[in-house]
């Protein structure tokens, strides 16, 4: 299997984990990301520039970017899902935004109000605003994997989005597999069928179990970015059945035990995602958030026996 040195990880939960959270307070949102700040992470999305209307929990998007700290070595970047939403994240001083648009007719409608020709039409002026303001652009494209609403997105529409960005002046695109549809075999057609130049970032879900060997596949075919949240928590409000990101802490606990770095402490992250837990209220599903990672050594239940027990992971 093809392995790189160094994997470059985008935390997605302040953006993603939150708005498929009941609203959680601004000091909370402020709170998270600042202890994300501090865990080695390079990349954060922090907040998203969308409708009120449509995503209550994003409302205090500007006031949460205005508090947290900025740490130098961190790229924060903004979800937006139109002109409107760009112009915003600009004006409140981010130089890294995202458009998202889905390679689903249906779930574009659902989820931005448009039809995908309507969302790409945007994307040239989009572009050449960023430009003016020396921001970057990527072009996040939902439904990467599969859509609950139509089954099966052709690779070759997901190509011709791609084609759509590079050709606008996108600085990089990014695959969503918004509603964890993505297998292995999925993440190689969708591969296969793309050419570009552009720097690719995966975005997986991981509502069927399938986002780390998803990740492994992508790692195999050459991508090294990848968007993770803290916790696992995560989930598209338009999207039927959406459920949690693949869970940051899992993703560098198995890449640093096969000796890719990330630059994260894995200590750090954890107890971000047991604030994150603290956060949202209720119990996370992430493994190694459960679970500690593989070198947790418990007490063995029989002080008696022979010490070497105590090396042994408590059963069940
Ligand atoms: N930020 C804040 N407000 C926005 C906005 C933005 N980016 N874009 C539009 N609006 C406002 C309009 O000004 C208008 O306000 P008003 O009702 O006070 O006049 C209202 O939202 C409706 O705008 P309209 O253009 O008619 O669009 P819509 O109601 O079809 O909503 C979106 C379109 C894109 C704004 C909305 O669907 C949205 O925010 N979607 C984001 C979904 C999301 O975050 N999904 C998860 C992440 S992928
Ligand atoms: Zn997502």
């Amino acid at each position: 299997m093809h392995q790189p040195d160094r994997v470059s990880l985008r935390e997605v939960a302040p953006r993603d984990g939150l708005q498929n959270e009941p609203p959680v307070p601004t000091a909370d949102k402020i709170r998270l990301i600042d202890a994300l700040s501090r865990t080695g992470l390079s990349r954060i999305e922090a907040v998203s520039f969308v409708s009120p209307k449509a995503v209550p929990q994003m409302a205090d998007a500007a006031e949460v970017w205005a508090a947290v700290e900025k740490h130098s070595g961190i790229r924060y970047s903004a979800l937006a899902p139109n002109t409107r939403g760009v112009q915003r994240a600009l004006d409140a001083g981010f130089t890294a935004v995202e458009l998202v648009v889905s390679a689903s007719e249906t779930h574009n409608r659902a989820n931005i109000g448009r039809s995908v020709a309507e969302s790409l039409a945007e994307l040239p002026d989009i572009c050449a605003q960023a430009r003016e303001r020396l921001a970057s652009v990527e072009v996040i494209i939902a439904t990467s994997f599969g859509c609950p609403f139509e089954g099966d997105i052709a690779p070759a529409k997901v190509a011709r989005i791609v084609e759509a960005a590079e050709a606008a002046g996108a600085g990089r695109v990014a695959f969503g597999d918004t509603t964890g549809m993505g297998t292995p075999r999925r993440v190689t057609d969708l591969l296969d069928a793309i050419d570009t130049d552009l720097p690719m970032l995966m975005h997986f879900h991981d509502t069927r179990g399938t986002a780390l060997a998803n990740l492994l596949t992508a790692l195999d075919r050459g991508v090294v970015e990848f968007d993770a949240s803290v916790g696992g928590i995560g989930g598209c409000p338009f999207a039927p059945g959406a459920s949690g990101n693949v869970a940051t802490e899992e993703v560098v606990h198995m890449l640093h035990d096969m000796g890719v770095e990330t630059g994260v402490d894995l200590e750090a992250l954890i107890r971000t995602a047991e604030l994150a837990q603290e956060i949202v209220g209720r119990p996370l599903e992430s493994g190694v958030l459960r679970a500690g990672p593989r070198s947790t050594k418990h007490a063995s239940r029989n002080s008696t026996q022979d010490e070497s027990d105590a090396g042994n992971l408590k059963p069940g």
